[in-house]
């Protein structure tokens, strides 16, 4: 045998294997998608296998493309390597504003056939879909609807010391305090821009109420942005700083809500992803743990919808593709997903029957607040305002909870931030 017969008797064998090998594999009835994502954390990870599961069960493969980093700012970095190298995943877990970068780059498929047989137009709320079309068309599949103005409080240690629910900041500040005599941390931070950023949007909403937060964060007006107002929730950042452990600085938001968990702390500030860190641990609302709105944000709704947005893929991805589309809308996904993620589903026609006290509050101030005009897009997590405006915010708050800057200076610097990026 010379060289070059081996080589193609080697090849052919080779073949002969593979064509076994695929043979013995059970059928693949649409193909494969890959997924992009920053759901790492026990809650998260249990929340999306839902999905996976579904998926694998209905012959897709799914390639897991995780990149860790609460908030997501390490996994758009990743994408947009991708994206400039032509190596697009099938799809991605995107949030608000983001999604319509995409979309006007031309990247993102069109989703309409699925939506359309799937009624989406009907099912999904107004305020979500602002989102998630682009053009008329339907770019992402809403997974859910987080919201980011809440506390999350250990039962046992609220029940310790008297706790009773806030309404105030003021009254805030007084169960921190008896948290604080009764020798627990009273506030679980992590002291990550985003999560800053995350716990800035209830001040803001806290300081000045629905109006002023759209002012100021949605329609970026300048005196609004400069008032004593937006002075006002900068003094409750500063207030909070003075209720965090000196070991804030970095720590990843599910260390934190973690604290709460076991009584180290007795409050976090965090979206209700957090609910699906308390679920993975097997505690329950009411028993173990508590839920409030940030104090004086009862009423409004700062949310964030993690959507999965879609890329323009070759043929051997778009059944699977639409597939995911499908199954993430599909109604027993949005409440099994949603159980476990802490979140509310992104339909407005499912039954809340099998959510907890805190999921059934979600899913009722939603509702509430899309009547009331104030379900407001989330500044901390891209559904307020574009990107840059995003970043230059998270700098000043970031910057603020981590100096001594003065609220005076904080409403100058971001103006001036904002204004740089218009
Ligand atoms: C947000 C995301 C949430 C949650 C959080 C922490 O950006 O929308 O679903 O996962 O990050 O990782």
């Amino acid at each position: 045998m010379t060289i070059r017969s081996t080589a193609r008797a080697l090849l052919l064998s080779a073949c002969a294997g593979l064509a076994l090998t695929a043979a013995s594999q059970p059928a693949r009835a649409a193909g494969s998608v890959e997924v992009v994502h920053w759901w790492t954390s026990g809650g998260e990870a249990a929340a999306l296998n839902v999905l996976k599961k579904k998926m694998e069960g209905q012959g897709v493969a799914w390639k897991d493309a995780a990149i860790a980093g609460g908030g997501g700012a390490q996994a758009r970095t990743v994408l947009q390597a991708r994206i400039a190298s032509g190596n697009p995943p099938t799809a991605m877990q995107m949030l608000g504003y983001v999604i319509q970068d995409w979309a006007n780059e031309g990247a993102l498929a069109n989703l309409n056939d699925v939506a359309k047989k799937d009624g989406w137009d009907k099912v999904v709320p107004v305020p979500l879909q602002r989102f998630d079309k682009h053009n008329g068309a339907w770019v992402a599949a809403p997974a859910g609807i987080h919201s980011t103005n809440w506390v999350w409080v250990n039962k046992a240690l609220f029940d310790k010391v008297g706790g009773s629910v806030p309404n105030s900041f003021a009254e805030f500040l007084a169960l921190a305090q008896k948290f604080k005599e009764a020798g627990v941390i009273p506030l679980a931070h992590g002291g990550q821009p985003w999560q800053e950023m995350t716990v800035f949007d209830g001040a803001v909403v806290s300081a000045g109420g629905p109006e002023f937060y759209k002012k100021a964060f949605i329609d970026l007006d300048k005196a609004a942005l400069t008032s004593d107002t937006m002075k006002a929730a900068f003094d409750q950042l500063r207030k909070l700083r003075g209720l965090v452990d000196p070991n804030f600085s970095g720590r990843d938001w599910n260390l934190a809500t973690a604290m709460v968990i076991r009584g180290e702390a007795g409050m976090q500030i965090m979206g209700d992803w957090a609910k699906g860190e308390f679920a993975a641990a097997g505690k329950e609302a009411g028993k173990d743990y508590v839920c409030f709105r940030y104090p004086g944000t009862q009423g409004t709704v700062t949310f964030n919808s993690d959507a999965f947005a879609f890329f323009k893929v070759g043929k051997d991805q778009q059944a699977g593709q639409a597939l995911m589309a499908a199954d993430v809308l599909s109604p027993d996904f949005q409440v099994e997903f949603s159980l476990l993620k802490g979140s509310a589903p992104a339909r407005n026609d499912v039954p809340s029957d099998r959510f907890d006290s805190c999921g059934k509050k979600a899913i009722a101030d939603i509702k509430e607040a899309d009547a009331r005009g104030s379900l407001l897009g989330s500044m901390a997590h891209g559904h307020a305002a574009p990107e840059a405006v995003k970043g230059a915010v998270a700098d000043v708050v970031t910057g603020f909870f981590n100096s001594d800057m003065s609220s005076a200076d904080a409403v100058k610097k971001l103006a001036a931030a904002i204004d740089l990026t218009r």
